[in-house]
């Protein structure tokens, strides 16, 4: 029978487990993807401290599974931090930010030594930008950051009804051409009023465990 993408998605989480050192406090992620890896945490749960969320949904699915979340401020550095992405390339450069938790996506893999991306053959891309880019913005800021980004060829939308778990707000923004997400992603952050947005360039992943119909294949930068 053909695989689907949730049996992808499943096989790298799986996957991932094998990245996990015992007895640490290990980072996780949000999205479709990262659930399925909580779910895999759970069967070892006696095996780890405890777990950073990068979000409140993850926090809550992690505590449905019996397991500690720590603070990241408690737990300070972390070996490994598992996270899906809307897009990645070949050099583990990321779009992140499709279920809007980006920020505390960005600070749990800031502080993890090991960037585990899990994600399904769909989200390997040649160039970064053809899924929307998130950027979470202070709500005050609004009109004037969606200007800046007019500026910089993009087409800003806000992303209606979504309020991050910050109290901020999404643009998602079209048209932007990343040929240099490195540079671009330190551009998008000086914007006055941007928290931060979803190109994680020069924090890129470290491993790519990418699911295909033929097996986990891992990528390393
Ligand atoms: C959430 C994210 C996710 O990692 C990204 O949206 C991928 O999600 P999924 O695994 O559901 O495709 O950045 O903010």
């Amino acid at each position: 029978m053909a695989m689907t993408q949730d049996d992808l998605k499943r096989a790298v989480a799986q996957a991932a487990i094998a990245h996990v050192p015992a007895n640490c406090i290990v980072g996780v992620g949000t999205g479709s993807t990262a659930n399925f890896f909580i779910d895999e945490l759970g069967k070892i749960k006696h095996k780890i401290q405890g777990a950073v969320a990068s979000s409140e949904a993850s926090a809550k699915r992690l505590q449905g599974h019996g397991i500690e979340v720590v603070s990241l401020n408690d737990a300070g550095s972390l070996p490994v931090y598992v996270d899906g992405a809307d897009e990645i390339t070949r050099h583990l450069h990321m779009v992140k930010g499709g279920g809007g938790a980006l920020t505390r996506e960005k600070i749990v893999a800031a502080a993890s030594r090991k960037f585990v991306c899990v994600c399904d053959a769909s989200k390997l891309v040649d160039v970064l930008g053809k899924f929307p880019l998130p950027i979470e913005v202070i709500p005050m800021a609004r009109s004037y950051v969606a200007r800046q980004l007019v500026a910089l060829g993009g087409q800003p939308k806000l992303r209606e009804g979504f309020t991050t778990d910050n109290g901020n707000i999404i643009l998602d923004v079209q048209g932007l051409q990343i040929l240099n997400p490195v540079e671009l992603e330190t551009t998008l952050n000086n914007i006055t009023g941007v928290v931060t947005n979803g190109l994680f360039a020069r924090r890129p992943a470290d491993v790519l465990l990418l699911g295909t119909p033929d097996g986990v294949q891992t990528l390393t930068a």
